[in-house]
C-alpha cells in the first residue's frame, strides 16, 4: 500500500494531468492517484497523508464530480489525517472566483478534523478575489495552465518538495 493518496476531479483533464504531475515528482512507489468519479471515499480512509485536487467551474463551484464525493467526504472523520490541496483555475478570466473550489474542499476537510498542509503565498497570482484565499495565503496550491501555464512544473516542484517536510 502507498503512503499519499491523491484524489482529483477534471473535466477537461488539466486537474488530472497535474495530479500525475505530482504523483511522478513525488514518486510513484509512494503515491497513487484516484479520480473522484470513479472511487468511493472508502479509499480516502485508507490513507493518513492525502492530496485533494479540484478545478473550478460555473462561478466559483467545484467540478461536477466532486458534487457526490464530498458530500460522502462529509460522513468521514478525517482526525489525525493530513490534506493538502490543489486547484486548477484561470485568474484573468474568473479573476472574482479564482480556484474557489479549493475553498469549498478547504472548509469540508477543517470541519472533519483534518490538518490541512500545504498553502501557498499569493504573490505571484494576479487576481480579484478567491474563496481559497485566508489572509495573504491561497489554502492550497493554485495551478492556472489559462495564463501561467509556463509555472506550472516549477510551482508543483516547489509544493511537493515542502509537502513532503510537513506530511
Ligand atoms: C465555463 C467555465 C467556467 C470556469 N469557472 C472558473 C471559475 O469560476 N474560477 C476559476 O478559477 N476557473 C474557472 N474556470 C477555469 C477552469 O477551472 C480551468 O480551465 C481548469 O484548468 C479546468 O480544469 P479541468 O480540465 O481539470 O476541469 C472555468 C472554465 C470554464 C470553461
Amino acid at each position: 500500500m502507498k503512503e499519499i493518496g491523491i484524489f482529483y476531479g477534471s473535466t477537461m483533464g488539466e486537474t488530472e494531468e497535474a495530479a500525475e504531475m505530482i504523483a511522478d515528482v513525488i514518486g510513484k512507489d509512494k503515491a497513487e492517484v484516484y479520480n473522484v468519479g470513479s472511487v468511493t471515499v472508502d479509499e480516502v480512509e485508507k490513507y493518513d497523508k492525502l492530496i485533494f485536487g479540484s478545478s473550478t467551474w460555473g462561478l466559483g463551484e467545484l467540478q461536477d464530480d466532486w458534487d457526490t464525493f464530498i458530500e460522502k467526504l462529509k460522513t468521514l472523520d478525517l482526525s489525525n489525517k493530513k490534506v493538502a490541496l490543489f486547484g486548477l483555475g484561470d485568474q484573468a478570466m474568473y479573476s472574482d472566483t479564482f480556484v474557489d473550489a479549493m475553498g469549498i474542499i478547504y472548509d469540508v476537510v477543517k470541519e472533519k478534523g483534518a490538518e490541512v498542509i500545504g498553502g501557498v503565498l499569493a504573490d505571484d497570482y494576479d487576481f480579484n478575489h478567491s474563496e481559497a484565499l485566508i489572509n495573504d495565503a491561497f489554502v492550497g496550491l493554485p495551478l492556472d495552465n489559462n495564463s501561467q501555464g509556463d509555472l506550472t512544473e516549477e510551482r508543483i516542484r516547489n509544493w511537493v518538495d515542502d509537502l513532503l517536510k510537513a506530511f
